[in-house]
């Protein structure tokens, strides 16, 4: 997923286009939009955490680009291309040291597990979106 920082900078074809040039194939996108109640649910994981408030409040304030995304051993690929939570912490050409403007504004979300990246997908596809 492209967060709002990212879209609203004018930075999801440069994402999508690394994206794609690493290898995977798009199944599923579309621009949208996640309410603070929607933006809550999707990081009900760490509704405990210190920076629940902001992160939600955040990831409702403007739009948003998901994805489905395919490729051999996805998630940890991924997980490399966009690189650390924390831009400061991300090494060099990954799209959070490239795009990312703090830990919290930190352009691209990536499932952390094969079973994560199913219930993510069905956050915000339905079947017949996805090919
Ligand atoms: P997390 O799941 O730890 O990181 P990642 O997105 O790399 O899987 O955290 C989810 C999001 O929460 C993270 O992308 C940005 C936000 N966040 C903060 O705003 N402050 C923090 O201290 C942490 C750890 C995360």
């Amino acid at each position: 997923m492209i967060k709002p920082d990212a879209v609203g900078a004018g930075n999801t074809g440069a994402i999508i286009k690394m994206i794609e040039e690493a290898g995977f194939k798009i199944v599923a996108m579309k621009k949208t939009y996640m309410s603070k109640e929607r933006a809550g649910q999707f990081y009900a994981v760490h509704k405990e955490r210190p920076f629940y408030q902001d992160l939600t409040n955040y990831m409702s304030s403007g739009p948003i680009v998901p994805m489905i995304l395919e490729k051999d051993n996805a998630v940890e690929d991924f997980r490399k291309l966009i690189g650390a939570t924390n831009p400061q912490d991300a090494a060099e050409g990954t799209i959070r040291k490239l795009f990312a403007k703090s830990i919290e504004a930190n352009a691209i979300h990536g499932s952390d597990s094969d079973e994560n990246a199913e219930i993510e997908g069905r956050f915000f596809f339905a079947d017949v979106e996805k090919f």
